[in-house]
């Protein structure tokens, strides 16, 4: 059984995956550590988790359909959390395209 954490290095994303490496789940975090902001901190925020055997970083995008199978084939995933997003209301005004694809 696997959880997979899209955006799980983010904020909210990587407190759920502490919480799953705490109780012995298996966890799957799929992030392409963005740079909206420092990548370092997302870094840092998973960087307990990924001493652990249960958790497993997948550097990619959510948009890559391609990936997305690979990992759906190659893990039994039994339940998603889906907090990757790009976030920032300001930045998606002055480039709106960049939060439309
Ligand atoms: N933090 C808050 O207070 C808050 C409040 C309300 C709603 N939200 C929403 O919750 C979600 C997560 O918020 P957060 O604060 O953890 O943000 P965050 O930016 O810290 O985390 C988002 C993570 O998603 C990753 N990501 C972005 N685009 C991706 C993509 N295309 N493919 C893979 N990974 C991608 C980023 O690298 C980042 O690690 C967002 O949708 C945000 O709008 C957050």
């Amino acid at each position: 059984m696997h959880y997979l954490i899209t955006g799980g290095a983010g904020f909210i994303g990587s407190h759920v995956v502490d919480r799953l490496i705490k109780d012995g789940k298996k966890v799957i975090c799929l992030d392409n550590l963005d740079n909206f902001y420092d990548p370092a901190i997302k870094r840092r925020n998973i960087s307990e988790s990924l001493k652990s055997q249960n958790f497993k970083l997948i550097e990619g995008d959510i948009r890559d359909l391609k990936l997305l199978r690979e990992i759906f084939s190659s893990y039994k995933i039994d339940y998603v959390f889906h907090p990757a997003a790009r976030a920032g209301v300001r930045p998606s005004i002055a480039d709106p395209l960049l939060y439309d694809r």
